[in-house]
Parts: structure tokens; sequence; C-alpha cells
């Protein structure tokens, strides 16, 4: 082979060896990129999309490495002999020293970086699945913020709900006061008059003609929002689960089992409304409605 093949297959090789490399570093950042958005707390989208970097790098620097470092080809050597002559031996340890067989053995190096990134951020996510300690699971997943009382109902906007604000034609959507995020603690109000009950609802959930419920629908927890006009019924628009709020919240129609929870509430002095306490029941679906 002449001089002037040689030196180009070099460069190739070369070439070849930079993209894996920055394969392989793309990969490492994506592991520790997923690892990150996981502490901090989780983002669907962008915790996805580093695992596709992590692994699309890995893949990419895989594949680079087998079209362009690996031998191909079938070879025949002629074998003139069990030892190597001199001239043999010079030559592979002459090969050994280059700066070849560093940069391969930096690839390998990378390569195991990248793996034990991957390997490592997977913890990250088995971690969720241990119990916190002293936690109680069960407790953990049928209470909600509410559970603390006194907690005022506020707003969307994070605005204190005052009693008067709540009408007869409208739902009005609430959280608890400091806990805007907590996914389970949702709840609707609505006006109604109370001589119109068939079955008077479930403890303190009603103060001056407002009830308040939960907002998850028991049948797989979509959010109860569609008031039915003249009806005092609540559809859900996922699977169309009705909830009759005359008749204590009761399903009347649809796959939801249970009723919506209540949430037991009261008038302060203020005018302002607070809930006593956590829901009557565990909010949303969950292995309570399984038979
Ligand atoms: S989630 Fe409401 S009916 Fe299915």
């Amino acid at each position: 082979m002449s001089d002037q093949t040689s030196d180009q297959r070099k460069r190739k090789e070369r070439g070849a060896e930079a993209r894996i490399a920055l394969a392989f570093g793309t990969s490492t950042l994506g592991a520790v990129g997923f690892a990150v958005v996981y502490v901090l707390g989780g983002q669907t989208q962008l915790e996805g999309a580093a695992l596709a970097v992590a692994f699309g790098g890995l893949a990419a620097g895989l594949a680079l490495w087998a079209a362009h470092l690996l031998p191909s080809g079938g070879y025949v050597e002629e074998h003139h002999g069990f030892s190597s002559g001199r001239h043999q031996q010079e030559k592979l340890a002459e090969q050994l020293d280059s700066s070849g067989g560093w940069r391969r053995r930096s690839l390998l190096g990378m390569l195991t970086v990248a793996v034990g990134s991957i390997a490592a951020a997977a913890l990250f996510p088995l971690r969720s699945l241990l119990q916190p300690r002293g936690e109680d699971i069960v407790d953990a997943l049928s209470t909600t913020p509410w559970r603390s009382g006194g907690l005022r109902l506020v707003d969307g906007h994070g605005e204190p709900v005052r009693v008067d604000d709540v009408t007869e034609d409208t739902i009005l959507t609430v959280y608890p006061e400091g806990h805007p995020k907590a996914g389970d603690a949702p709840a609707f109000l609505v006006r109604l008059e109370p001589e119109r009950f068939t079955t008077r609802p479930p403890g303190g959930v009603v103060a001056d003609g407002v009830v308040a419920y939960s907002l998850l629908c028991t049948h797989a927890g979509c959010p109860v929002s569609l008031l039915v006009q003249g009806t005092s019924r609540l559809l859900c628009p996922c699977h169309q689960s009705a909830f009759d709020l005359l008749d204590a919240a009761k399903p009347v129609s649809g796959p939801a089992g249970r009723p919506l929870p209540g949430l037991p509430i009261f008038v302060d002095d203020d005018g302002y409304l607070r809930a006593r306490g956590d829901f009557t029941a565990p909010p949303g679906p969950g292995f309570w409605s399984r038979p």
C-alpha cells in the first residue's frame, strides 16, 4: 500500500474517531440532562428529548465505529510459523505506542462513560418507586393538601373566593391556597337551592347554598367541567359520566362507579370560603374504586 493511500486512510479514521467521540459525548450530555430535569421536578417532553439524545448519540457512535473503524471484508493471511518475526514484533510495538492506539482507548473510555451515564440516569426514576421513609403510601395517595384544614379556596389566579362570587349557572374551579399545582386537589363550587336536594350533600359540603365537590371524575380522573343547564347535572367530557349534584353527586350514567367526593367548607368572618378538611373520600380514580 502506498504512503499516499495510507495517509488518506489515517485521515479518514481520524475524522471518524472525532465524529464517534462527538456522538458519545452528546449521549453523555443527554443522560445527564435527563437526570437533571428529573431531579428538578420532571417535564415529560424534556425528559423524552433528553433520553432520545442519550440513546441516539450512543447508537450513532456505535454505528460509526462499526462502519469506519472495524475491519470489513474477508482476509486471507499466509501463515509462516507460530512465532512472530522480529520485524512483526517491532511493528506491533510501534502500533501500540502510536497515537492511533491511544485514541481508540479514549473512544472506549468515552463509550464506557456514555453507557454508565445512561445507566445512572435510569436509577433516578427507579428511586420514585421507593416508598418515602415514614410515609404510608396509601395515606399519601388518598389524602390531599386540603387535609390541613382551614385553607382558603382560591381561583385559578390564586385569588381567594368569597361565597358571593359563586353563582347558580356556572361552576367555579378552586384550589387550596398555597397548593395551586396539587393534581389531586382541584374542586368546584356551584350554588344550588337547598330545597331542591333529593339527597342532602355529605357532611359540611354545603355552606350558604354553595356546594363543593372534587373536580376529578371518579372513572378515570378527567375534570368534570360541563354543567348541564337546568338539570344540576355535571357531565364528564371524557366518557360521558353524569353526576347529579342534587343527589349527593352520585353517578347517574356513564362508567363512573362512585359519587364525586365532597369538600367540607365554611364561610369565615370575612366572607371567604375555607375548607374544614379533606375530601369526604379519596378523589379521582384509584385502587379504592376497584371492587
Ligand atoms: S373519566 Fe369521566 S367518564 Fe371517564
